[in-house]
């Protein structure tokens, strides 16, 4: 299935693909259409990535902000049904390159600490944990573990 997938940039029609899965798979953070909206509308500072099969179905998305020499992953998802086939993976690696691109050195993000999956996939992609942000989620419940990748020195 992965050979047949591409990645490609999103555009505004992908954004009713993704809503039906957003709720489910980022609970009390997920975006709204109108928070995607805004975020593909910022070109110079961001680059949003869809994962679609030949008969474009959308199987995952992600999003990354660069500012001077320093770049955020936004988000990365992928649908239930289309993980731990290397997605992720592809996602994360286009967003690395397009920072790369925009001349960005360091890279950063957050992470719920209990998110396994997550922590695992950017721990194989050479991020490492440099700090904890005490009740980032859940209206203070859950802290974020912030994670970073040196790009370039
Ligand atoms: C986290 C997520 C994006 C991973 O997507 P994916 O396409 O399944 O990931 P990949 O297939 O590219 O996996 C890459 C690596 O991540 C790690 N990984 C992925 N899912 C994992 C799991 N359930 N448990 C442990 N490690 C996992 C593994 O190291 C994996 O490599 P491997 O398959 O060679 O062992 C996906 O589970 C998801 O969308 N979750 C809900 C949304 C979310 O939490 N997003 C991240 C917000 S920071």
């Amino acid at each position: 299935m992965i050979d047949s997938v591409r990645i490609v940039a999103m555009t505004p029609a992908h954004i009713d693909l993704l809503m039906p899965f957003e709720r489910g798979m980022f609970g009390p953070e997920a975006w709204t259409r109108g928070g995607y909206r805004d975020e593909l509308a910022d070109h110079r500072h961001r680059t949003y990535l869809v994962a679609e099969s030949d008969d474009a179905a959308l199987l995952g998305w992600a999003g990354v902000r660069v500012v001077a020499d320093e770049a955020e992953v936004l988000t990365v998802g992928v649908v239930p049904g289309a993980r731990r086939t290397g997605l992720a993976r592809r996602l994360l690696a286009g967003l690395l390159d397009a920072a790369a691109a925009k001349g960005a050195k360091d890279v950063y993000l957050e992470v719920r600490v209990d998110n396994v999956a997550a922590r695992s996939l950017y721990r194989s992609e050479g991020f490492d944990d440099v700090g904890v942000r005490r009740g980032y989620y859940e209206h203070g419940r859950v802290d974020a573990v912030v994670m970073q990748l040196k790009l370039a020195p």
